[in-house]
């Protein structure tokens, strides 16, 4: 049996078999045909934050597989009022098929699968989403682009960098990362990263200046200045992110093909311009629903491993 947790666990092949399930997956569904390989299965999702486009697309893709989903917010269970992590794994567990969690601290992510039955899914911890890198990694597949691919990550080093990093390493690609001094990325991470990057070929470079960053890129992307949870220092940081986002100035220095990507959801004049968000609003809203294929291609793959 295989958690997802993060794409460090996963190889560059399975990674990319993961994303070959969702593609066909999609296929089918484009032509009304539905395999129901989860059927009679049931997923628990936890949500201890705020989501939209993760429990939509693993709610709706869970019944479009044969199964049920089922909606768990912590002002529901008893883990909101202090049920521990492990007694919560382990009557969950033992009634359901698979559970992704939403939550704060990855190691919470992790205590709750060292203690499950069955396959937890990372739907968003602090420090990983690595279910928004699949549909990512596949759209950027649907669009031709996933052949030499030089990324440029601009802005906050959040969860939504670390699992960039972390695809890129598997994958093998460039990605550079510029980010305000005093926010940048996890240094255990990057470490982790650079490690794996060694055998895969990546370039993971480290920047402050986004325009750096920016130069020549393939891919531009970004994610929200303020994360949840850290709604207290909104205002400080759009002062300090002042120069970090991404307008048509900015994007003028990548190629002149470039995509640029938003795993959603974007506040428009801060981490990007109205105008690059409208101009690239076809790819990004294919990226939001390739949430749901990339994750199905993930539930069935999971399913297939036990
Ligand atoms: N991108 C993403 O995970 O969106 P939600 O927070 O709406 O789930
Ligand atoms: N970095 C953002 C991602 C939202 C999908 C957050 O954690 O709030």
């Amino acid at each position: 049996m295989r958690h997802f947790l993060t794409l460090k666990d996963f190889t560059k092949y399975e990674i990319l078999e993961i994303i070959d399930i969702g593609l066909e997956i999609k296929k089918n569904l484009k032509l009304g045909i539905y395999k129901h390989e989860l059927k009679n299965q049931t997923l628990a999702m936890i949500f201890e934050k705020s989501s939209t486009r993760t429990r939509v697309s693993f709610e709706a893709g869970m019944f479009q597989l044969g199964g049920h989903a089922l909606f768990l917010s912590n002002r529901d269970i008893h883990l909101g009022r202090g049920e521990p992590v492990k007694d919560t794994a382990r009557v969950i567990s033992s009634m359901c098929n698979m559970v992704m969690i939403r939550t704060f601290e990855h190691s919470k992510l992790e205590e709750f699968a060292s203690f499950s039955k069955v396959p937890v899914i990372n739907g968003l911890t602090d420090t990983y989403h690595p279910v928004q890198l699949l549909a990512d990694y596949m759209t950027l597949v649907e669009h031709g682009m996933e052949k030499n691919i030089v990324a440029a990550y601009v802005g906050d080093g959040n969860n939504m960098t670390h699992s960039w990093m972390m695809l890129a390493a598997k994958l093998g690609f460039e990605l550079r990362v510029a980010t305000p001094k005093g926010y940048e990325v996890s240094s255990a991470v990057l470490d982790e990263v650079q490690e794996i990057a060694k055998e895969s070929g990546a370039i993971i470079k480290m920047m402050n200046d986004p325009k750096e960053a920016v130069r020549g890129a393939t891919v531009v992307t970004t994610d929200t200045w303020t994360s949840m949870g850290q709604e207290d220092e909104k205002e400080e940081r759009i002062k300090i992110f002042k120069g970090f986002m991404v307008n048509d100035e900015m994007m003028s220095l990548a190629d002149s093909n470039a995509k640029f990507l938003h795993c959603l959801p974007a506040y428009r004049g801060l981490e990007v311009s109205e105008e690059v968000f409208e101009k690239h609003s076809e790819i990004i809203f294919n990226e939001a629903e390739n949430r749901l294929h990339a994750q199905k291609g993930l539930m069935v793959w999971l399913d297939r491993q036990r």
